[in-house]
């Protein structure tokens, strides 16, 4: 049976990390997956989470299954960071469900969608997490995509972007990075969200919002200003969240799908139907991370600590940013200033993909594909041979 199976090409983003793994060179420099590093070039695991971890194992006594929606705790905590302490007013419409990772969330989300409209389509921005596109199509959902990303003056090309949405069907999906935006790190700005918000609303478009990096771009509440305004604007939305960067939690594939609902009804039976759903992917999802995540903001001294912590991170990122954007302006005579505006782990360098292929083979730099960088994964003391390496490339 098997072998009528094709083989399956490398995947964009972690085809980077497996081509990193096996560079010998002792100054390659790994730009490619999304994943914090710090000062030493480490993805720590956060202080509040260690202590939650050993909290959790010293109290737990049993480990029977909880249900296909996951921890409620953990659903509840999360959807009030994410739609901040008065949940919009709008707690009651709200269908929470935790699933693995954003990935997870993603897909739960858009089995609900083709559960409740088979077949819909959903749009995404150009460019996007090169994973978004396989993801929500085998749902079963057709995927499109609007006007995002200007490379040549690295801005929202927002007339045509608006002008796109205004074109698209009503019920139509629209999927946005609430923040931090995958792959470029340009973000709308909150007029601009202001005015998407306002022809979802009026278009009766359905956004679906990936939240993934709150807190990694100005800090917890401004990285979640466009799920709150949006959820003040639209009766329908569905947020995807993952813990993964924010709480350092990658492996342990912690996530929530929130939906939001047109009154208390309609989310009764959304969770009814993110419960069925689930249980037919992975029956329920696992429990550490979530449990975790719920220690950790449900304990006022870890939850502190942890948000510490995060600032810490932005912070770091966003100095990186800076440090890498006069380098590369010194180093090739060109402006960089846009990689200091722009917010979260990545940006992408005007590379074409022979030059990402020169970086990796005559410099030992890993970017994905598209020219997208971690900027992470930059450091003080390889930013200067970083950013000379790529003036050469881009000369080259
Ligand atoms: C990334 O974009 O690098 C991360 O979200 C990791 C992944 O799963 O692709």
């Amino acid at each position: 049976m098997f072998e009528t199976l094709t083989r399956v090409p490398v995947d964009p983003i972690l085809g980077v990390s497996a081509a990193f793994q096996k560079d010998t060179s002792e100054t390659k420099i790994d730009l490619g997956v999304g994943v914090y590093k710090d000062e030493a070039g480490k993805t720590p695991v956060p202080r509040a989470v260690k202590r939650a971890e050993q909290d959790l194992i010293a109290a737990q006594t049993s480990k029977t299954y909880l249900s296909p929606i996951g921890n409620p705790g953990f659903n509840l905590q999360v959807a009030e960071l994410t739609f901040g302490s008065d949940f919009g007013g709008r707690k009651a419409d709200l269908a929470l469900a935790q699933a693995p990772g954003g990935s997870g969330a993603l897909r739960l989300g858009a089995e609900l969608i083709n559960a409740a409209r088979p077949g819909s389509t959903v749009y995404v921005s150009d460019p996007t997490w090169a994973n978004h596109i396989p993801l929500l199509g085998s749902a079963g959902l057709k995927v499109e995509k609007y006007p995002y990303y200007d490379p040549i003056n690295n801005t929202v090309r927002f007339e045509p972007m608006l002008d796109a949405l205004e074109q698209l069907a009503a019920g139509s999906v629209i999927v946005l990075h609430a923040c931090c935006h995958n792959p470029t790190g340009q973000d709308l700005s909150p007029e601009q969200w202001a005015a998407v918000a306002d022809v979802l609303a009026r278009r009766r478009l359905l956004p679906f919002l990936d939240m993934a990096y709150q807190g990694l771009g100005e800090d917890l509440d401004r990285d979640a200003a466009s799920i709150r305004l949006m959820a003040k604007a639209v009766p329908e939305m569905l947020v995807a969240v993952s813990c993964s960067k924010n709480f350092g939690l990658y492996r342990e594939r912690t996530g929530l799908i929130a939906v939001l609902n047109a009154g208390h009804e309609a989310a009764s039976l959304a969770t009814g139907q993110l419960g069925r759903l689930a249980r037919t992917l992975w029956s329920m999802p696992p429990d550490h991370g979530a449990a975790v995540v719920d220690r950790v903001l449900s304990s006022p001294e870890l939850r502190q600590d942890w948000m510490t912590e995060l600032r810490h991170m932005a912070n770091r990122i966003n100095s990186l940013r800076t440090q890498l954007a006069d380098r590369l302006t010194a180093s090739t005579g060109r402006d960089f200033a846009w990689v200091k505006q722009q917010r979260g782990m990545f940006s992408r360098l005007p590379l074409s993909a022979e030059q990402v292929v020169a970086a990796r083979e005559q410099h030992h730099i890993y970017m994905a594909p598209d020219g997208r960088i971690n900027i992470a994964g930059v450091s003080p003391s390889n930013v200067e041979r970083l950013a000379e390496s790529l003036a050469m490339v881009m000369q080259g």
